[in-house]
C-alpha cells in the first residue's frame, strides 16, 4: 500500500491489476491460505482440526474476537448468542412482503440489512460496545432469519427459536419444524451442517470479504457491511456456484446432456460454459475443505437413507477432470462447493437455499474482517484509481445540433 501511494504521489504511475489478482488490499491476522499446498488456517488452527474438534459458535469466536474460547467464555457467548435469537415481529409482515419465486439470497440480504433499523443502539461503528452487540445480533438473527427464508419460500408458517438448543440444531428445527425432531439421524444431520458452517466461516480477502470491506471502509455500519457481502456471494462465480453445481448435475442426470458431451463443452468454452464447482482464484491444488466435504458426502447420504446418483454423477466428472489434460494444465480441482449442494439437498434443502446457507456460515468471517478493518490503523477509505479509456475532451454540441 505504502509503496503503491508513494509511488503514484512520486510518478503519477498507478498499478492496473484487474480483479486484484496481485493486490494486497490490506494485512490480515485471520485467514491463511496457502494456495499451492491447499492449506487453509483460521487464526492458525489448520481447518481440519477445527472442523473435527470444534463447533460453529466456538470457530465464530475464535475468528472474531482471536482466540480459540475456554468452557465458560463459549458457554456465555453461546447464552448471549441465544438471548438474542428472536427477530422482531415485524419480521413477519417484511418476509410475507416479497414475491414467492424472489431468491432467497436477495430475501436474506435485504433483512440482514433492515436489521439496522431496528437497533440503532448498536450501530456505531467505533463503539466497541455497538460493535459486540451488533455482533451478537447479527449470529443470533441469522440463524432465525435463514430459516424463516426457508420456510416463507414453502408458504410454511414461521417457528419461534429455542433458547435450549445448539445453534445448529435450532437453525434446522426452525427449517424443518416437527417432522425434523423426530427424524432419527437428526445428530448425524446437525453435526454434518456443524462442520459445513465452520468450513465455510471465512476465506480471507474473497469478493464477498472485500466488498465488505470496501463497504465498511467508508463507515458504513455492519449490517450495511455484510449485507452487501451477501450480495457479492450471490453471483454464481462465487457462492452461488453451489446451487449452480446441482442444477449442472441434475441437468446431466435427466438427459439433458451426457457427462461426454458436457465436458467436450467446457473445455471448448461453448457458450461460456463451466464446470461449475471446479476451480479456484487462490487454490492452484486440491481446495481442502472440498477434501473434508467430499469425505462426508457418504457418511450423511447414507444416515439419511438418501443414496443420490447426483454424487455418482459428480464423483464420475471428478474422476475425469483430474486426468484430463484441460482442468490438469490449468490446475482446476474441485472447490468447496462442489460437494456441499448433495449434503444440503439430503437435509432436505432446495437449491435455492444452498448460497444462504454458504452466508450463514460465512457471517462470523465477515464481522470479523469488517471488525479488524475497524481497528487497524491502516485503514483508509477504499477508492481504488482507474484507467481512463473514453473520448478526450470533444466540444459540446446542443441539442438541436445532434
Ligand atoms: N471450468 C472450465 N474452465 C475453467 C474453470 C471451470 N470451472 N475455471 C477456470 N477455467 C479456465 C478458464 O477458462 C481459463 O482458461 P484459459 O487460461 O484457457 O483462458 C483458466 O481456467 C483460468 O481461469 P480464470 O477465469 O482466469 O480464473 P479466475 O481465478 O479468474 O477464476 C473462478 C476463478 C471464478 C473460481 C473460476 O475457476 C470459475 O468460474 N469456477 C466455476 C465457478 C465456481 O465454482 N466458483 C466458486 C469459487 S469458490 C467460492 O466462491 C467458494
Amino acid at each position: 500500500g505504502l509503496v503503491v501511494s508513494s509511488l503514484l504521489k512520486e510518478t503519477g504511475l498507478a498499478t492496473y491489476d484487474p480483479g486484484y489478482t496481485n493486490t494486497a488490499s490490506t494485512a490480515s491476522a485471520i485467514t491463511y491460505i496457502d494456495g499451492e499446498q491447499g492449506i487453509l488456517r483460521y487464526r492458525g488452527y489448520p481447518i481440519d482440526e477445527l472442523a473435527e474438534g470444534s463447533t460453529f459458535l466456538e470457530v465464530a469466536y475464535l475468528l472474531i474476537y482471536g482466540e480459540l474460547p475456554d468452557a465458560k467464555t463459549l458457554t456465555e457467548f453461546t447464552a448471549r448468542v441465544n438471548r438474542h435469537t428472536l427477530v422482531p415481529e415485524q419480521f413477519r409482515g417484511f418476509l410475507a412482503a416479497f414475491p414467492r419465486g424472489g431468491h432467497p439470497m436477495s430475501v436474506l440480504a435485504s433483512s440482514i440489512n433492515a436489521l439496522a433499523t431496528f437497533y440503532p443502539e448498536s450501530l456505531d461503528p467505533h463503539d466497541d460496545e455497538a460493535v459486540d452487540l451488533a455482533t451478537v445480533l447479527i449470529l443470533a438473527k441469522i440463524r432465525t432469519i435463514t430459516s424463516y427464508v426457508h420456510r416463507s419460500m414453502r408458504d410454511e408458517p414461521l417457528l419461534y427459536p429455542d433458547y435450549a438448543r445448539g445453534y445448529v440444531e435450532d437453525f434446522l428445527r426452525m427449517s424443518f419444524g416437527i417432522p425434523y425432531q423426530q427424524w432419527d439421524a437428526e445428530p448425524v444431520v446437525a453435526a454434518a451442517m456443524d462442520k459445513l458452517l465452520i468450513l465455510h466461516a471465512d476465506h480471507e480477502q474473497n469478493c464477498s470479504t472485500s466488498t465488505v470491506r470496501m463497504v465498511g471502509s467508508s463507515n458504513a455500519n455492519v449490517y450495511a457491511s455484510v449485507a452487501a457481502g451477501i450480495n457479492a456471494l450471490s453471483g454464481p462465480s462465487h457462492g452461488g456456484a453451489n446451487e449452480a453445481v446441482l442444477l449442472m448435475l441434475e441437468r446431466i442426470r435427466s438427459g439433458g446432456d451426457s457427462v461426454e458431451n458436457f465436458m467436450r463443452k467446457v473445455k471448448n468454452k461453448e457458450d461460456g460454459v463451466r464446470l461449475m464447482g471446479f476451480g479456484h482464484r487462490v487454490y492452484k491444488s486440491y481446495d481442502p475443505r472440498a477434501a473434508i466435504v467430499k469425505k462426508h458426502a457418504d457418511a450423511v447420504l447414507d444416515s439419511l437413507g438418501a443414496k443420490d446418483e447426483l454424487l455418482d454423477i459428480a464423483r464420475g466428472l471428478e474422476e475425469i477432470a483430474l486426468s484430463d489434460d484441460y482442468f490438469v494444465e490449468r490446475k482446476l480441482y474441485p472447490n468447496v462447493d462442489f460437494y456441499t449442494g448433495l449434503i444440503y439437498k439430503a437435509i432436505g434443502f432446495s437449491p435455492a437455499m444452498f448460497t444462504p446457507l454458504f452466508a450463514l456460515g460465512r457471517m462470523p468471517g465477515w464481522i470479523a474482517q469488517w471488525r479488524e478493518m475497524m481497528k487497524d490503523p491502516a485503514t483508509k477509505i477504499g477508492r481504488p484509481r482507474q484507467i481512463y479509456t473514453g473520448a478526450t475532451e470533444r466540444p459540446y454540441v446542443p441539442i438541436d445540433q445532434r
